[in-house]
């Protein structure tokens, strides 16, 4: 059996902190070097959303990629781009906003707008040498 998916990529500006409240200045600065500087700086992701499933007999799609592009801007895109990831966003509240942690709340975000469980993968590029991929298990 073959596994296919269709994939949409998506670019976004924001800014963010990484910097733990719980932990001093010193342990934020080892930990996090740079990255926890007090009034953030910004990157140019990429977000790329893969979605799994067979081809309809009718349409030849897995999903029409308008409505996956539709969720993607209303979800993610219309909340975070060009916003402050730290202050700005909902659903990042109250979290350190890491590659990881950014691309787990898309992640859940997008597995709840997504029908069936289509969602298979996200990956999401911070630089052009860092990225992090969730994959469904
Ligand atoms: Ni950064």
């Amino acid at each position: 059996m073959a596994i296919i998916m269709l994939i949409r990529q998506e670019h976004f500006s924001a800014s963010h902190r990484l910097y733990h409240a719980g932990y001093n200045k010193a342990w934020n600065t080892k930990t996090y070097g740079r990255c926890s500087r007090p009034h953030g700086h910004g990157h140019n992701y990429i977000l790329e959303v893969s979605v799994c499933g067979i081809p309809d007999t009718t349409t030849g799609m897995i999903m029409n990629l308008k409505q996956l592009k539709l969720i993607l801007q209303k979800k993610i895109l219309s909340k975070v781009d060009h916003t402050h990831l730290n202050y700005d966003v909902d659903f990042l509240k109250n979290i350190i906003p890491t590659t990881e942690n950014v691309a787990l709340a898309f992640w859940n975000e997008l597995d709840q707008a997504i029908p069936k469980k289509k969602l298979y993968k996200l990956k999401l590029w911070e630089t052009e040498k860092n990225s992090v991929e969730i994959l469904r298990s």
